[in-house]
């Protein structure tokens, strides 16, 4: 435990010496207690109080989520406000049916590789199935003394609360090893309403996810919309104001009825986000992949979601490139000389060949002398076939 926590502290301490423009902790505060405030610098992170500003005025909050450097890169380069490192990862990154299986240690990759690419959007990392849903004071079983290794007994345990150790231990690692500035939870039991508390009381902000929540699948039966019949809408609601009154700063509403989400919408004084959840929403969330159609493998088409628009068709693109590439590698077609650009001077390819004359290579020497002639002759695109 001990040693673990010394490996963390001096990671955190070799990432502050690494990165001097941009803190490896991502959100920069808009005041500062010492040295008075700075001029706002455009590509300063967004902050809670700038979305909640953006809410205000009813501009429409952006989010899109990012997984990887590049994604992040593009993400941060549309001015999009907030970049959610999801889960959605297992399905489409690491290509599983469901989100159930990605663990923390393989988001902690993404949310640090998001970090280093979007430096301006808000980030948020989800938590992964498993990692804090034992924070549940209902659920809490008295310890009895008996029931805890020897090693424990003289140590100083606040008992009743190792359960809830669980989703701010998670939270906590997401914010200091991943560089998020805020974690999203699913979910509305009332474990889950602890867990997002103790969450924020833990000084992490915390964005909630109700309608269909994917981790559920098991209980929901499969990916299936929420709040279709009175009783599903009006839980949608009142588990969206339980996530407001634990303190969360926005709820995604994910796949309900467009009434239903303007219902949210309208019940709670903080944003909401929506994805299959129409248009009265405070912002709007899609899938990185989903929203660029690079769902051109099976499986990915598989799994995008009936709700979400195609700004592009990527994968198409990518298709085309890369049987392309197949086919001019396979006739020999490229590298042209264009993608040539490193050359060696006549007086060196001379000394080349006679050393390599001199070691017996006399095969290799021809070859070599052959390919210089070839490329002194195919200068322009045109000749290369030649090559
Ligand atoms: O994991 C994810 O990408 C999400 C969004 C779909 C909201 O939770």
């Amino acid at each position: 435990m001990a040693s673990s926590l010394v490996t963390v502290l001096r990671s955190c301490s070799r990432a502050s010496r690494a990165i001097t423009t941009v803190r490896f902790m991502s959100n920069v505060p808009e005041d500062t207690v010492y040295g008075g405030p700075k001029p706002q610098n455009p590509n300063q992170r967004v902050t809670l109080t700038q979305l909640r500003q953006k809410h205000r005025k009813g501009e429409p909050i952006t989010v899109v989520t990012a997984y990887d450097y590049p994604s992040a890169v593009h993400v941060d380069k549309a001015g999009i406000d907030v970049c959610l490192v999801g889960d959605s990862a297992a399905m489409v990154v690491h290509g599983y049916d469901t989100t159930l299986p990605i663990s923390l240690d393989e988001m902690l990759v993404h949310f640090r590789a998001v970090c280093r690419g979007a430096r301006r959007p808000l980030l948020v990392g989800d938590l992964p199935f498993g990692t804090y849903e034992s924070s549940s004071n209902q659920f809490r079983q008295p310890l009895k003394i008996t029931d805890l290794p020897v090693e424990l007994f003289d140590r100083d345990i606040d008992f009743g609360c190792l359960n809830d150790a669980q989703a701010v231990d998670t939270a906590v690692r997401v914010l200091k090893e991943g560089g998020m500035d805020a974690i999203k939870l699913e979910g509305g039991s009332p474990s889950r309403i602890t867990a997002a508390k103790s969450i924020v009381e833990s000084g992490i902000a915390v964005m909630g996810h109700v309608g269909l929540t994917p981790q559920a699948i098991s209980v929901l039966g499969g990916f299936r919309p929420q709040g279709k019949s009175i009783a599903s809408a009006v839980k949608v609601v009142e588990t969206a104001m339980a996530l407001q009154e634990a303190g969360c700063f926005s709820v995604v509403l994910e796949c309900v009825p467009p009434p239903v989400a303007a219902a949210a919408t309208s019940a709670l004084h903080i944003p909401t986000i929506g994805i299959g959840a129409g248009p009265f929403c405070s912002g709007q969330v899609l899938v990185y992949h989903d929203l660029l159609g690079m769902m051109q493998h099976p499986h990915h088409a598989k799994v995008t979601p009936k709700f979400c628009k195609q700004y592009a068709q990527v994968g198409e693109a990518i298709n085309k490139a890369l049987l392309e590439y197949k086919e001019e590698v396979s006739e020999r077609l490229f590298p042209d000389p264009s993608h040539c650009p490193y050359k060696i001077s006549s007086s060196e390819l001379d000394g080349f060949l006679s050393e390599l004359q001199k070691l017996g290579l006399d095969k290799a020497a021809s070859a070599a002398a052959a390919s210089a002639e070839k490329m002194e002759h195919s200068d322009s695109p045109s000749s290369a076939a030649i090559l």
